[in-house]
C-alpha cells in the first residue's frame, strides 16, 4: 500500500486525485488518522474533512479554506451513530433525557431523514473539538448519503468535521474538479466520487428544548417533507448573526455580479453594459433568452445556460453551483439570473442561493463566512 505523504507544516502541497475505490479510501483514512483534511464527496456538495475531535486536524480545515474560526462546521456521523443514545455516547451531543420532546423530535428526525441531506443542531457534547463549533454550546450533525463517504464515516474511529470544500467567497463544488480548482497545493487529496446528485448543501435545523423545529438553512430536503414528519410548521430562523454564522448575505458567490429577475420582467439596464458580455442563467426550458430580456441585452454577448426541468426543482438545484461557476469563467462581465417562484421541493433552497449570490458586495453586510 502506497499512502500519500502528509507534512502538516507544509504550505504548498502536491494534491491527488483518487476514485473512490478500496485505494482511494484506505488513502483518505490513512491521513485524516494523522490528522489531515481530506475533501471528500457527500450527495449535496463536496466537503473538506477533517478528524472532528481532534483540534489541530479542525484547524487545518479553516486554513486550507480561509475560513473565519467564527464560523462552525458540521459534524459528519457514521451509521452506528444513527440516534440520540448512541451520540451521546460518543460525547458528540449532550445526554438528551428520554421522553423530551427534544428527544423524541431529534430521533425522529434521524430515524426518518439520515442517510440524507438533513443536518440537525443540538446541544453539543464534550468530545466534539471547541474549534468546530466556534464556542457555539451547540453542534451541527449530520449523517450523509453518499456510499463512499458513508463506507469510509464508518470504516473510522471518529467522526469527521467537514464545510463544502471551497476557499472562503467562493461556490460550493459539485464535482471533484471544482475541488482542485478550490484547493490545489492546500490539501494532500480529493476523493472522486462522481457529480453531487442533489447540488445543493443540506437543510439544517435546529431542534430546541419544547421540541420546536427551527430552520436554520433551506437545503436539499424539501422543508415540507419535515414539516409532514413533525406535524408543524417549521418555525424561521431568528434575526441575527449567531445562530447559523455562516447565513449572511452574499454566500455562494461568483465573482462577477449577479442579478435576480423574473423571466418576465426587464432586467435593469443600469447595472450592465449592454455591449458588453452577458452570462444569462435560466431555470428551466430551452437555452433562449426571454423576450422582456432581450431588449436590454442589446448588442451584448450572451453565454445562456438552462438548468433543466419544471417541477420540483431538483434539477436546478444540481446543475446551479456549476452553472455559476462556468459563467464566472467564460469571462461575463454580469449574471442575470432567473428569479424561482417555486416554494416548494428544491426551488427554496434554489431561490436562497441565488439570492445569496447577488447579495450586496460593499461595506460591512458582506458576509465572509463562505
Ligand atoms: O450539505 C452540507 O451541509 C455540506 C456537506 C459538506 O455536508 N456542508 C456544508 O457546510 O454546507 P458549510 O460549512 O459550508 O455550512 C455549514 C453551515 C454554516 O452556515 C454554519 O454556520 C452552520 O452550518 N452551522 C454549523 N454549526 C452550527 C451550529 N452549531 N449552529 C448553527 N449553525 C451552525
Ligand atoms: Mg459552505
Amino acid at each position: 500500500m502506497n499512502f500519500i505523504p502528509y507534512d502538516p507544516s507544509g504550505s504548498e502541497m502536491d494534491t491527488r486525485l483518487l476514485p473512490c475505490d478500496a485505494h482511494g479510501l484506505e488513502c483518505a483514512a490513512a491521513l485524516l488518522a494523522t490528522g489531515a483534511p481530506v475533501a471528500v464527496p457527500t450527495e449535496t456538495v463536496y466537503g473538506l474533512a477533517a478528524n472532528a475531535l481532534d483540534a489541530a486536524a479542525v484547524s487545518r480545515i479553516y486554513a486550507a479554506k480561509g475560513r473565519p474560526a467564527t464560523n462552525p462546521l458540521i459534524v459528519h456521523v457514521p451509521r452506528r451513530l444513527a440516534g440520540p443514545d448512541e451520540l451521546a455516547a460518543a460525547g458528540l451531543i449532550a445526554e438528551l433525557r428520554a421522553g423530551t420532546p427534544q428527544r423524541v423530535v431529534a430521533e425522529r428526525l434521524m430515524r426518518a431523514f439520515w442517510p440524507g441531506p438533513l443536518t440537525i443542531v443540538l446541544p453539543k457534547g464534550a468530545r466534539v473539538a471547541p474549534a468546530v463549533t466556534a464556542g457555539h454550546a451547540t453542534v451541527a450533525l449530520r449523517m450523509p448519503a453518499h456510499s463512499a463517504f458513508l463506507s469510509l464515516l464508518d470504516a473510522l474511529p471518529f467522526p469527521l468535521a467537514a464545510p463544502s470544500a471551497n476557499r472562503s467567497n467562493s461556490i460550493s463544488p459539485t464535482r471533484a474538479e471544482h475541488v482542485l480548482q478550490e484547493l490545489s497545493g492546500r490539501i494532500p487529496l480529493v476523493l472522486d466520487g462522481g457529480p453531487a446528485s442533489v447540488g445543493v448543501e443540506s437543510t439544517i435545523v435546529a431542534v430546541e428544548e419544547d421540541g420546536s423545529v427551527r430552520l436554520l438553512r433551506p437545503g436539499g430536503l424539501p422543508s415540507e417533507a419535515v414539516e409532514a414528519l413533525i406535524g408543524s410548521p417549521l418555525h424561521t430562523a431568528l434575526p441575527g448573526p449567531t445562530i447559523a454564522p455562516g447565513m449572511g448575505s452574499l454566500h455562494y458567490a461568483p465573482r462577477r455580479p449577479v442579478i435576480l429577475v423574473s423571466r418576465s420582467e426587464a432586467p435593469p439596464v443600469s447595472f450592465f453594459r449592454a455591449s458588453g458580455s452577458i452570462g444569462i442563467l435560466l431555470l428551466t426550458g430551452e437555452a433562449v433568452c426571454p423576450t422582456p430580456w432581450q431588449v436590454a441585452c442589446g448588442a451584448a454577448h450572451l453565454t445562456i445556460v438552462t438548468l433543466g426541468d419544471a417541477g420540483d426543482g431538483r434539477s436546478a438545484a444540481r446543475g446551479l453551483f456549476a452553472a455559476l461557476r462556468a459563467l464566472d469563467e467564460a469571462g461575463v462581465e454580469t449574471i442575470l439570473a432567473e428569479r424561482p417562484h417555486g416554494l416548494l421541493g428544491a426551488w427554496p433552497a434554489v431561490h436562497d442561493r441565488l439570492r445569496r449570490a447577488a447579495g450586496p458586495r460593499t461595506g460591512v453586510d458582506v458576509n465572509v463566512n463562505r
